[in-house]
């Protein structure tokens, strides 16, 4: 089934502290933002990727991606102040049925995931993909612990995450007018009443966010290689 995706890349990486957008840096001799427009690019039923930058960056974005099969259907937009306001600047953009939001810095997606998302979006409006907590969860007041959490049913959130358009635009109007600011598309879609659907993911699909994860991203390109 066809689809759209979203690419929030509007970032500045200030936690992985590399002083530019984390986008670029390289993760086996490839900018991180190719890794993940590779996985999409590919992928025939992706009819559209909505590129979210800031306007300093959109030349080397262009530059990186001279020559790459997904240019073709890449269509740039600005980013915004924070991740939703950039995701919402990709929205104006977006036309068909299904669309995808996924994080420029989460390179490891597999395509098996993406099509199950599709699938629960078109059944049931919003599909996100999620692993299981496998950590321990405790509850503190400052440094106390206070309770352990049940960790049943806790889900560590990921994306992509899909949606019939619709649901994602009036997820986002509702979000502008009561000045919500979530930090996944799903919770203002779950603020507006509507089911969200969980499809189980891979614990490698990790988001590039701290200077360590360029180890374990070299890691999972190690492995996959094999
Ligand atoms: N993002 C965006 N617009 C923003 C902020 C973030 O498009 N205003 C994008 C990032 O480029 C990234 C994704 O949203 O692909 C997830 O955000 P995050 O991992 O927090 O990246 P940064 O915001 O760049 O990193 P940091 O929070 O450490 O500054
Ligand atoms: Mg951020």
């Amino acid at each position: 089934m066809d689809y759209q995706v979203i690419i929030p890349a509007a970032g500045s990486g200030k936690r992985m502290g590399a002083g530019r957008n984390k986008l670029f840096i390289e993760v086996t001799g490839k900018p991180v933002i190719l890794h993940t427009l590779d996985v999409f690019a590919s992928d025939l039923y992706c009819k559209k990727i909505i590129l979210a930058v800031q306007p300093n960056d959109e030349n080397h974005f262009k530059d990186i991606l001279a020559g790459h099969p997904g240019n073709g259907k890449i269509d740039f937009v600005y980013g915004g102040h924070e991740r939703q306001h950039s995701v919402y600047n990709g929205l104006k953009a977006a036309s068909g049925e299904i669309i995808l939001v996924h994080d420029g810095a989460r390179p490891f997606i597999r395509q098996h995931t993406i099509s199950r998302l599709v699938q629960s979006a078109h059944d049931n409006g919003a599909a996100i993909a999620a692993v299981p907590v496998k950590d321990t969860i405790k509850r503190a007041d400052q440094n106390q612990v206070v309770e352990t959490v049940d960790r049943l049913g806790l889900w560590q959130i990921q994306t992509p995450q899909a949606f019939r358009l619709p649901i994602l635009i009036r997820a986002h109007e509702q979000a502008i007018e009561q000045d919500y600011l979530g930090t996944d598309e799903a919770s203002l879609v779950e603020k507006v009443g509507l089911p969200v659907m969980i499809i189980e993911s891979d614990y490698d699909n990790i988001k590039l966010t701290t200077p360590e994860d360029l180890y374990f991203a070299e890691a999972i390109l190690a492995k996959r290689k094999n």
